[in-house]
């Protein structure tokens, strides 16, 4: 709780237990980094990617088309939320690469539709926020008039078999689920209490090394919330997350500079991560190592 008596929210707590990890020095026989990162058979500069935003430049000038415009500009992944579909294909049109996360809606028809257009508009990979389906009452989600259901194994099974784009699960936070997804054939799943959906939430990468565990190279792991500078994303990188999601700090750069702003950040965010790398040993993606790390 906090001192006004109210439940600590999970940013504070996932921003703590981020805060509380700690990284040793191994200088000998270093070279210089590389975050060259390959998924899905593409090549991008760097394992940041940003988070599935949504509703982005209501109030600003800039939304979510210039919000892709900047991840391609960083040769980043764009993750992108709920939105229609012009939107959509205008995103992809920026030359991103866009992972489509589409809301656990009640209406099946909707998310049959939303995943062909996916695929039929050029998406690089297609994916469901299951998080999303259930209110802070313990009722049924609506979001902006869409009526939202939990899925069952079976449905997520049908959506991932309904499209030849690699299937993403958002909003796993247990080795459960996590389970659930390998066995589905998921391509991959987003670590993720979708900025505080539930209060004590777990921090992701308190339970990412169980999770690494579970499934075994089965699929991506994405991590997400309150990933915000090259330390957080060298953290989860070394505790096995193939990739980390940046959400609500690439919010202000996107108001104030649009495309750059969201590039740029993406960018500092990659050149903090390869000064740890350099310093701890690390010479690619793939030779992050978890003991460089003093976990609290
Ligand atoms: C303005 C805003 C809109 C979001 N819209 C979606 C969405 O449509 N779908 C989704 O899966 N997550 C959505 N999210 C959640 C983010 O993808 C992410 O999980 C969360 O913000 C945590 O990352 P962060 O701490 O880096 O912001 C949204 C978050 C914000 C702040």
């Amino acid at each position: 709780m906090n001192t006004a008596g109210n439940p600590a929210s999970s940013n504070e707590i996932t921003r703590n237990y981020l805060d509380s990890i700690l990284i040793e020095m191994r200088h000998i026989d270093n070279t210089l980094p590389d975050t060259t990162f390959r998924l899905f058979g593409e090549e991008f500069a760097t394992p940041i990617t940003t988070a599935a935003l949504s509703h982005l430049g209501k109030d600003s000038e800039h939304g979510m088309v210039e919000f892709a415009r900047g991840g391609a500009m960083a040769n980043a992944i764009v993750f992108t939320g709920m939105g229609d579909t012009k939107e959509l294909e205008d995103m992809v049109a920026t030359g991103a690469k866009v992972i489509k996360i589409i809301k656990p809606y009640e209406d099946e028809n909707l998310i049959c539709e939303k995943i062909r257009h996916a695929e039929d508009c050029g998406a690089f990979a297609v994916g469901m926020d299951i998080d999303h389906a259930f209110n802070k009452k313990g009722e049924y989600d609506n979001i902006l008039g869409f009526p939202m259901r939990p899925k069952t194994l079976d449905d997520l099974k049908r959506y991932a078999g309904m499209t030849s784009l690699p299937f993403i699960v958002k909003g796993v936070l247990s080795r459960v689920d996590a389970e659930k997804c390998a066995e589905i054939g998921a391509s991959g799943i987003v670590l993720s209490h979708h900025n505080g959906i539930i209060d004590y939430a777990v921090p992701p990468l308190m339970i990412l090394p169980e999770i690494m565990k579970a499934v075994n190279g089965k699929l991506a792991v994405f991590v997400d919330c309150c990933m915000e500078n090259g330390a957080d994303a060298f953290k989860a990188l070394s505790l096995g997350a193939t990739a980390v999601s940046v959400g609500r700090k690439l919010m202000k750069p996107l108001s104030e500079q649009g495309a750059e702003g969201v590039a740029e950040t993406i960018r500092l965010m990659t050149t903090q991560l390869k000064g740890i790398m350099a310093r701890t040993g690390v010479a690619n993606l793939s030779s992050f190592d978890p003991s460089v790390l003093r976990l609290p």
